[in-house]
């Protein structure tokens, strides 16, 4: 099956949920690891959407990207309650050590307010973190 076929087919696998947009969306996101023009046209088509309705979304939300990214990624959440848990703090150095092999993505919550600053890796989300925690993350990804 290649690449467009597939596109069709997460768009019918999904269509007819409540709110199929953005489950479509993470779906070819997951798969591909992005969601480029042609998936927004595919996506569009499937769901009698404008393009530029689709790339609205794709371009509201950190989680879309429109081009594959083979950089291991590491989200800090840089809401509210990790700000005021110091995590602006924590990101010089994250950036240093994350240089050009990690990419550093923000995200606003992760639901773990009362023990921030927080991250994520995948599917795992790590608290409590500091300068060397941080560092221990990013050099492990
Ligand atoms: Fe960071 Fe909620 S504000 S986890």
């Amino acid at each position: 099956m290649d690449r467009d076929q597939r596109l069709v087919e997460i768009c019918a696998e999904h269509r007819d949920r409540k709110g199929p947009l953005l489950p479509i969306l993470h779906a070819i996101q997951a798969e591909f690891g992005c969601i480029d023009e042609a998936a927004e046209r595919t996506v569009a088509q499937a769901l009698n959407l404008s393009r530029a309705e689709v790339h609205g979304v794709v371009s509201f939300y950190h989680d879309f990207t429109p081009a594959h990214d083979p950089r291991p990624k590491v989200q800090i959440c840089r809401a509210e309650a990790c700000q005021a848990r110091g995590v602006e703090a924590l990101m010089p150095d994250a950036e240093a050590t994350a240089g050009n092999r990690v990419k550093l993505a923000t995200v606003y919550c992760l639901g773990l307010c009362s023990v921030g600053p927080n991250a994520r890796i995948g599917d795992a989300v790590y608290s409590r973190l500091d300068d060397a925690k941080l560092r221990q993350l990013i050099e492990g990804a």
